[in-house]
């Protein structure tokens, strides 16, 4: 039963060209609806166009990297110009870590905070004048578990998910005269693309599909905080109440390392 998501005519989702962006613009696909798919691969965003088309789904695509702020904010005021945006999935992420042998560089700390924060930043900053103005809309934040449970080999990953979090939680509370909606969204591990490269455990591993069915389902209700897998949360929260040193113990079955592959996150979208 969709409740929230009747009136939820318009969408907009970053990261969408694959894994969770893609599973939630075709969940979200149906007749009467208009969804904003963004990503940098033209050619895999077209593919989920297409599939959300077959579906009903009225599409607009753009290629604004998250991290460009100018093309972004262009992208974004046009579309919502045409189609005032209801709900805001800010989804699209990098990962990478610590190799096994070698740590992240200094590059790829710097290139995973651009995108997972800045980009997140951007992206809200686009929409806010519109969503406040009207005085409606919902932003969704895609973060992670690792900003409630730092991971020790992916550092600046977990920062960049707390940073996100922290951010959304702030603007959650500032925009609430503004009737303008924030759900803070915490996955825990996911088959896609971002942990391919991921050498290690992968507890309570669930698909794209599932998560989006369970994001969906809390939007809908208006959910204001969406975690998952609820198994993973009970143990962080567990954990936390240890010492760090007990903690890590307990958790070093579910340590892990980047594998480095030829072709890097960065050059992902060509
Ligand atoms: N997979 C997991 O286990 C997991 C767990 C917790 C949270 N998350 C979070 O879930 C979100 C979705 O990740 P996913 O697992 O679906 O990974 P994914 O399959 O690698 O998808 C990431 C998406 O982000 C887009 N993207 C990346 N950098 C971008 C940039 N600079 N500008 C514009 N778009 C960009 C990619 O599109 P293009 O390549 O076309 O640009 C792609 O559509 C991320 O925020 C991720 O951190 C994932």
């Amino acid at each position: 039963m969709e409740t929230m998501g009747q009136l939820t005519r318009t969408i907009v989702i970053t990261g969408a060209s694959r894994g969770l962006g893609e599973a939630l613009a075709l969940l979200y696909a149906t007749h009467g609806r208009t969804l904003g798919l963004l990503g940098r691969n033209r050619v895999r965003l077209e593919a989920v166009a297409a599939r959300c088309r077959d579906k009903q789904a009225s599409v607009v695509v753009g290629t604004p990297d998250v991290t460009d702020g100018a093309a972004l904010a262009r992208w974004i005021e046009r579309f919502d110009a045409d189609h005032p945006i209801d709900l805001l999935i800010v989804n699209a992420g990098i990962f990478n870590g610590h190799g096994e042998t070698a740590p992240e560089t200094v590059d790829e700390v710097t290139t995973i905070l651009r995108t997972n924060l800045e980009g997140a930043v951007l992206t809200i900053a686009a929409a806010l004048p519109m969503m406040r103005a009207r005085r409606s809309g919902r932003i969704a934040i895609v973060g992670s578990l690792a900003a409630l449970h730092p991971l020790a080999d992916a550092p600046a990953y977990s920062a960049s998910k707390a940073g996100v979090m922290g951010y959304g939680e702030a603007l959650r509370e500032w925009l609430a005269p503004d009737n303008v909606a924030v759900s803070l969204i915490y996955p825990g591990h996911m088959k896609t693309a971002q942990v391919a490269h991921h050498v290690g455990a992968l507890p309570l591993l669930m698909s794209a599909e599932q998560a989006a069915r369970t994001i969906k389902r809390g939007l809908d209700r208006g959910a204001s905080t969406i975690v998952f897998p609820r198994r993973l949360l009970w143990l962080i929260r567990a954990g936390r109440l240890l010492p760090w040193r007990l903690r890590a113990l307990l958790g070093s079955g579910t340590r892990f390392h980047v594998a480095k592959p030829a072709t890097d996150y960065k050059q992902a979208a060509e």
